[in-house]
């Protein structure tokens, strides 16, 4: 008779190499991939398929707002998919009207669109900008060099890095790249076909650079004087990332209110992802009240984006957000870790230069060209960042010198403490 012996799932048994297996088979290599096959996590733990654990302060690059494995996710998920997981936006439902109030009124007067990613939410605010300047036949968006704007056609073309336009030529006109916290370069680059400026309030993959106070401000007088948009990319820097809301709000917060200008600095709008679905893919922008309805009827749309699943989730993260005063952990934890890298520079200056960034969205700034990190074809920093992941912690590299720090909002301070320890551990073995 046949033994009927029940075989376990291939994944199971074979464990990484058969999972890179199937990737090297089956999935598009358009992704530079670590030796790491992720299983299971919890908060800001994950554990790879060895069940290996590791901390992650990479949180997913600025995704996993609660961390891993958040029971009020599983809730709101679990809830929200036994009455309607997707209806059309040919219907009203109350989870988006509901979402899109509390996202306004973190932010000022204005509306919401739901869109699905980041790069989609930067297109729909490029569509904002054509549609305000079409009959002035504007178009043009000027952007800054080292900013990222998403892998879409018009996202790379906004993004003012070559390496990510290379191969894709002709680019989608209408966007040109100036330099970064220089007013004087936008106002000088403004031609008559121009409509709009986007900026992140914090540079993410450029090497988290923060933009200053004075930049923003004058940004706002260049675009209210030139009739301008002010568009603002928080895909990465928002969401309470930086201890605030926006980025924009805890750059400028030490000058609100009664400083030169008395109203409260707005842009005109803002995209929105990552960390607002803490890991559930979501996009969304809001635009500024007079432009609010600009995009009518039958302007914009897409199939899934603010469906009751996706906006339950969001609106659940932003009642834990609150409930748990996780703005304030950021702006904590965050300094803690920052004077932890800062003083890493102190300890190991041929290593490090130091710690940049607000809040949870940090990078650690390595010396130019380390001798032991030197790699045939591999920027230092993804060098580094294989060494770190070896000693049990996740970051993310940001250009060729820098290291991103993007947690969970809910970061203990002992995880940041753990996080310190094993990234000196792994430096001291450098600078020896
Ligand atoms: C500032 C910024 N804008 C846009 C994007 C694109 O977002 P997505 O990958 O969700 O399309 C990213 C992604 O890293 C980003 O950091």
């Amino acid at each position: 008779m046949k033994e009927i012996v029940p075989q376990p799932p291939a994944i199971v048994r074979n464990q990484f190499e058969t999972i890179r297996e199937l990737f090297s088979k089956y999935v598009v290599p358009s992704y530079g991939r670590y030796e790491l096959a992720l299983s299971h996590g919890y908060g800001s733990h994950v554990f790879d398929v060895h069940g290996r654990r590791y901390l992650d302060l990479g949180g997913g690059i600025a995704v996993c707002s609660l961390g891993h494995a958040h029971p009020a996710i599983t809730e709101a998920l679990l809830e929200q998919s036994q009455k309607l997981v997707h209806v059309s936006n040919l219907y009203y439902q109350e989870p988006q009207g509901r979402l899109a109030q509390a996202l306004v009124q973190f932010v000022g007067p204005g509306k919401m669109f739901f869109s699905n990613s980041g790069a989609e939410s930067n297109e729909g605010l490029f569509k904002l900008a054509r549609k305000f300047g079409h009959n002035e036949g504007r178009f043009e968006i000027l952007t800054t060099v080292n900013s990222f704007h998403g892998r879409t056609l018009a996202g790379i073309a906004a993004t003012g890095q070559d390496k990510i336009k290379k191969g894709f030529e002709p680019m989608t006109p209408g966007f040109r790249h100036v330099p970064f916290n220089d007013v004087e370069a936008m106002r000088n680059a403004i031609s008559p076909a121009t409509v709009a400026i986007m900026v992140e309030g914090i540079q993410g993959e450029g090497g988290v650079t923060p933009a200053t106070a004075e930049y923003l401000l004058g940004l706002r007088a260049l675009c209210d004087e030139k009739k301008l948009l002010l568009l603002m990319d928080s895909v990465q820097c928002g969401h309470f990332r930086s201890g605030r809301f926006q980025s924009f709000q805890r750059i400028l917060e030490n000058l609100e209110p009664g400083t030169s200008n008395s109203e409260p600095f707005l842009p005109d709008g803002i995209s929105m992802a990552k960390s607002l679905g803490g890991g559930f893919p979501m996009g969304a922008f809001w635009i500024r009240e007079p432009y609010a309805d600009l995009l009518s009827a039958g302007t914009h749309g897409t199939t899934y984006g603010g469906s009751p699943l996706a906006c339950a989730v969001a609106s659940k993260i932003l009642q834990v957000i609150e409930r748990e005063k996780l703005a304030d952990n950021a702006r904590d934890t965050g300094n803690f870790l920052k004077q932890g890298l800062d003083q890493l520079a102190k300890e190991f200056p041929a290593v490090v230069r130091g710690g940049r960034g607000l809040g949870l969205m940090l990078g650690l700034e390595l010396v130019p060209e380390i001798p032991s990190l030197k790699v045939e074809g591999k920027l230092q920093s993804a060098v580094f960042v294989a060494k770190l992941q070896e000693a049990g912690v996740l970051m993310i590299p940001a250009g060729a010198n820098v290291l991103r720090l993007l947690p969970a909002l809910n970061l203990t301070l002992s995880e940041a403490q753990e996080g310190l320890q094993i990234i000196e551990s792994v430096i001291a073995k450098l600078a020896a």
